[in-house]
C-alpha cells in the first residue's frame, strides 16, 4: 500500500461507493473500531448483519463471527480482513469428535455457544452467546438434558447460575483463561474502591471473586452506569477502548496474565488491520462462502436463539 494514503478517509469513500456496512467486534483494534458503522458483542453484531440493508458486509471480528453474518444473511457477500483470523474456542470443537460425543447422550439436547464453526452449529439445538445464554437454558423445560460446547467456562458459570445440570464439552478460550487470580488479588488490594468486571469466558476461581460478570456490551454499559470510578477489566482489552471513550473520566485497568510475558489481547482478533480492512474493501476478497446444506443446517439453531432473545 502506497503509505501516504489516508486509509480512513478511503475506507470511507469504499464504504459509501459499494454500499458496504462496516461490522466490528469490541476486541478489534481501535482505529478499526473508529472506522466501523456498528461495534458491538456477537448478538448485536448478529442481529446486525441479518438486517442490514448494504450489498457487502464487511465483517471485522473472526470467522465465526463472519460466518454468522453469511449464515443469516446469504444473499450478501461477507468479507473478512483475513481469514485466519480463527478462534481458540471454536477449534476445541472439531465436528467429527463432536458428533462422537453426542452420539454418546442421545437423549441431550444440544446448546451451543456462538464462538462455533458452521459444523458444530448444524450439531446444535439452539445457538447462545454470552448475553442471552443465561435466558435461553432457562427456557429450556427443567426435565430436557442439556449438552453444552464448547466452552466449558461459561458452560459451569452457566450450571451454577440456573441450577440446571449439563454436559460441558471441554474447551475454553486462550484469552480468558489467562488470567491470574492472585495478581488479580494482589491489584485489587492496590485499588480498594476499583470495581472488578469479567467476562463469562474466564474461569470460575477467577468469575468467584468479579463485581460483575456481563458479555462484552454487559461490561461496556457497567462501566458507565456504575458509580464507581475505576474498573479492572477481565476480558480481551479492545473493550477498554470503548470504556475509556464512554467515560473519559473513568480509569480502566486490564487484569493481569498470569506471566509477564502473556497478554490478554486475542492473537486471532487482532491480526486483522487497517490495511487488511482497507484492501478487503477494495479487491472485496477474501470472501465468506458456504455450502448451502450446511448453511440451512446452521441457521436453525441460530434463528431459535434470535427468536428466544428477540
Ligand atoms: P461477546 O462480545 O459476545 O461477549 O463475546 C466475547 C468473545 O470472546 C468473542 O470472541
Ligand atoms: Fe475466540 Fe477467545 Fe479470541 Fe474470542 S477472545 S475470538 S473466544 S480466542
Amino acid at each position: 500500500i502506497d503509505p501516504t494514503i489516508d486509509l480512513f478517509s478511503e475506507i470511507e469513500r469504499l464504504k459509501k461507493e459499494k454500499n458496504m456496512v462496516l461490522l466490528a467486534h469490541y476486541y478489534q483494534e481501535p482505529d478499526i473500531q473508529d472506522v466501523a458503522d456498528y461495534i458491538g458483542d456477537s448478538l448485536g453484531l448478529a442481529q446486525q448483519a441479518e438486517k442490514t440493508s448494504a450489498d457487502i458486509i464487511v465483517f471485522a471480528g473472526v470467522h465465526f463471527m463472519a460466518e454468522t453474518a453469511k449464515i443469516l444473511n446469504p444473499a450478501k457477500k461477507v468479507l473478512l480482513p483475513d481469514l485466519n483470523a480463527g478462534c481458540s474456542l471454536a477449534d476445541s470443537a472439531p465436528a467429527d469428535l463432536f458428533k462422537k460425543f453426542k452420539e454418546q447422550h442421545p437423549d441431550h439436547i444440544v446448546i451451543s455457544y456462538v464462538n462455533c464453526s458452521a459444523e458444530i452449529k448444524a450439531l446444535s439445538d439452539i445457538i447462545v452467546t454470552s448475553s442471552n445464554a443465561e435466558k435461553i437454558v432457562e427456557s429450556v423445560p427443567k426435565d430436557q438434558k442439556i449438552i453444552f460446547a464448547p466452552d466449558k467456562n461459561l458452560g459451569a458459570y452457566l450450571v451454577k447460575k440456573t441450577g440446571r445440570d449439563m454436559v460441558l464439552w471441554n474447551g475454553a478460550c486462550m484469552v480468558h483463561e489467562i488470567f491470574s487470580l492472585e495478581k488479580i488479588t494482589k491489584l485489587k488490594t492496590r485499588h480498594p474502591n476499583a470495581k472488578f468486571i469479567a467476562h463469562p469466558e474466564c474461569e470460575d476461581a477467577v468469575l468467584r471473586i468479579a463485581d460483575y460478570i456481563g458479555s462484552t456490551t454487559g461490561l461496556l454499559k457497567y462501566s458507565q452506569q456504575s458509580e464507581a470510578t475505576e474498573f479492572i477489566v477481565a476480558t480481551e482489552t479492545g473493550i477498554l477502548h470503548q470504556m475509556q471513550k464512554a467515560s473519559p473520566n473513568k480509569t480502566f485497568i486490564p487484569a493481569p496474565p498470569n506471566n509477564s510475558c502473556a497478554c490478554n489481547d486475542c492473537p486471532h482478533m487482532k491480526l486483522n488491520t487497517l490495511e487488511k480492512l482497507y484492501l478487503c474493501m477494495e479487491y472485496e476478497t477474501p470472501e465468506i462462502t458456504m455450502e448451502e446444506e450446511l448453511r440451512k443446517a446452521a441457521k436453525k439453531p441460530i434463528d431459535r436463539m434470535l427468536e428466544i432473545s428477540a
